[in-house]
């Protein structure tokens, strides 16, 4: 397992940034949902900041929401998709261009920050501790993390696959336990989680406040 930062899921790609628009959606209104969910255990949230963004569907959601949105990502196609649509939904987001391993913003600038669809995909405890860090650095009051559980039947299927095929697993679970230990590290406290029942759905939203 290695501790270099993997960029291999960075959506530069125009076919990739079209195609995850495009999601099963279903799914995407569960996200959103689940998203929706959790902003309602926050209180007296001004500015956001949407990282990694994706296409922007939150970041429009949020900047509907009345909120002063910041979306940041890597993949310059899903930035350019996310900004036109953002344009075609008529609300103002800032779209930036930024690592979430070394963003540029100072400490507590943000009211809160959504990091979505993120995290299971680094192996690397160090490495998911580092991400942690830098987006607890940038928050002032809430963190909005998601992560895939261990206790799913998606996780426990894919780690039985590897044993038994020796497949690779792509996405790494984590627990809602250790999740929080790393964010107890950097000043933050949980609130609660989103997402329905861990053993149907993989992907967990958590929410935390700083202490
Ligand atoms: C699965 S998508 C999720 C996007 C969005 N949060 C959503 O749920 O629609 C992951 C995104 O992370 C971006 N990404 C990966 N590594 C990144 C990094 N180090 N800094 C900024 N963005 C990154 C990718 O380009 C991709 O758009």
């Amino acid at each position: 397992m290695s501790d270099e930062i993997s960029y291999a899921r960075v959506k530069s790609q125009v076919v990739e940034a079209e195609a995850y628009s495009r999601r099963n959606q279903r799914r995407h209104q569960h996200e959103m949902t689940m998203i929706a969910n959790a902003m309602k255990m926050t209180d007296n949230v001004k500015t956001v900041l949407d990282a990694p963004c994706g296409v922007g569907r939150a970041s429009i959601w949020f900047a509907q929401q009345g909120l002063d949105v910041t979306a940041i990502d890597l993949g310059e196609a899903a930035l350019a998709l996310a900004a036109k649509l953002a344009a075609k939904a008529e609300v103002q987001i800032r779209f930036e261009s930024q690592d979430l391993f070394s963003l540029p913003y100072k400490a507590r600038a943000y009211d809160a920050t959504l990091c979505f669809r993120l995290l299971h995909h680094f192996e690397s405890p160090a490495l998911r501790s580092r991400l942690i860090g830098e987006i607890c650095r940038v928050s002032d009051r809430y963190v909005l993390i998601s992560r895939m559980t261990p206790i799913s039947i998606t996780s426990i299927r894919r780690r039985l696959r590897y044993l038994l095929t020796g497949k690779p697993i792509k996405q790494y679970p984590v627990s809602a336990r250790e999740l929080t230990e790393d964010m107890r590290q950097h000043g933050f406290e949980p609130v609660g989680q989103t997402g329905g029942m861990a053993l149907l759905s993989s992907l967990q939203l958590q929410v935390y406040s700083r202490k």
